[in-house]
């Protein structure tokens, strides 16, 4: 049996994530670390509130202390942190918890495997692995053609993008320096169930089902290349079982579609599936982004070549799993948009201490 020490499973990929990994192996133990920052939803995991194989603990991936115990209690085989600040807005207006928590979250996560892994100099405990769960922001923006290899030079222009590149070169480094085992993966655009609203998709959605205004950046022909989350969940898979230690691989579908598509192909589905009076003159273009990427798109061929993977899920399936699966879930929204998600998982902790 296999033990993952997964970061930040209670945010959008990391849940989508471990559900994954409960489906697809029946002995496995994941152990789950979540800060619960704003973006963390205990609410997300509650389908699997009595699976023994998950097991949750509320800690913060820079306090050393907390992550110590977990290398120390439980026998881990690998590490893969999704733990991060993600949002590139956020990132724009307050640059300092990206930098704690992805930098220096980071390093003290690698740190810790070092030290609990390294049976002597340069050698580590058999089969041990560090996943690093990177986005191909770090690239930078690309021009009308082309696309990232895993070769294309790292050139970031958020704070968000910086603090993950620099996440990354530690990562790099630790392997190159320590030969600690690692592997990379640098995915596109992410969508599908439980992404938190302040994100295009659900936002997007949330809003035009309320007759909220749709504020689109800029001109709306940014290019984004969207990945349904689950085929990112299986690239990950295959990574943490089959990557080649100190490789970086990229992931993505070539679904590229400018945001002002993806705003119209959501509204229009709302407007035929659930209520006709919506429409496009919801849509507002407002000021654009700071430093606003104007296109990614991932070249995938190494994923594919090296490890089999491919992409199941088409955007015009995935797009509208997406939007039902929104549909389907209003009062997960209800509870984030009415800030009660907080007070659940205070709740749920509240119980689990007095069960304790
Ligand atoms: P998210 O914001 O939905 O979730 C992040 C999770 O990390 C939350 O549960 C949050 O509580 C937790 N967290 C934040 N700070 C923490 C800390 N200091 N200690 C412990 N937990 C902490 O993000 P996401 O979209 O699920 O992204 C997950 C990872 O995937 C990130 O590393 C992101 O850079 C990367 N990524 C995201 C996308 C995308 O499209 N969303 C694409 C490529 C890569
Ligand atoms: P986002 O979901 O924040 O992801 P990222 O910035 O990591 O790519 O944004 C996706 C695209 O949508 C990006 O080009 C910015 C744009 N966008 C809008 O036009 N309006 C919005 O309200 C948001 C949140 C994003």
């Amino acid at each position: 049996m296999k033990t993952y020490l997964v970061t930040g499973g209670a945010g959008f990929i990391g849940t989508n994530f471990v559900y994954y990994m409960l489906k697809r192996y029946k002995d496995i133990r994941l152990i789950n670390v979540d800060a619960l920052t704003y973006a963390g939803n205990m609410e997300n995991l509650t389908d699997i509130k009595d699976d023994q194989r998950h097991i949750f603990v509320q800690a913060d991936i820079c306090d050393s202390e907390a992550i110590e115990k977990l290398f120390e209690k439980y026998d881990i085989d690998y590490v893969v942190n999704f733990a991060a600040e993600s949002h590139v807005d956020r990132s724009i207006t307050n640059p300092e918890i990206f930098v704690q928590t992805n930098v220096q979250g980071t390093l003290n996560l690698l740190n810790l495997a070092k030290k609990h892994w390294m049976v002597e100099d340069d050698v580590y405990k058999e089969g041990v692995k560090f996943l690093q769960v990177s986005t191909d922001e770090v690239y930078g923006s690309l021009q009308d053609t082309g696309y990232f290899t895993e070769t294309t030079p790292l050139c970031p222009h958020s704070p968000y993008s910086a603090s993950k590149t620099a996440a990354d070169c530690f990562v790099q480094a630790y392997h190159d320096t320590y030969k600690l085992p690692v592997n990379i993966t640098r995915c596109s655009n992410n969508y599908g169930p439980y992404q938190f609203p302040e994100k295009l998709i659900p936002l997007i959605i949330n809003n035009t089902l309320h007759h909220k205004q749709l504020p689109v950046y800029g001109d709306g022909m940014n290019i984004r290349d969207w990945l349904y989350v689950e085929d990112h969940c299986k690239a990950i898979d295959m990574v943490i079982n089959g990557g080649r230690i100190g490789e970086v691989y990229n992931v993505g579908g070539h679904n590229e579609r400018p945001n002002i598509f993806i705003v119209k192909t959501i509204i229009a589905y709302i407007k035929e599936n659930v209520d006709d009076s919506v429409s496009e003159a919801l849509i507002q273009y407002v000021e654009d982004r700071k430093g606003h990427d104007r296109r990614y798109g991932i070249d995938p061929s190494k994923i594919k070549e090296d490890l089999g993977w491919y992409p199941e899920t088409k955007f015009e399936d995935g797009i509208c799993l997406t939007i039902q699966w929104y549909l389907d879930h209003k009062k997960w929204m209800e509870h984030i948009t009415s800030g009660a998600y907080m007070e659940y998982y205070q709740a749920m902790y509240e119980k689990k201490a007095e069960d304790a």
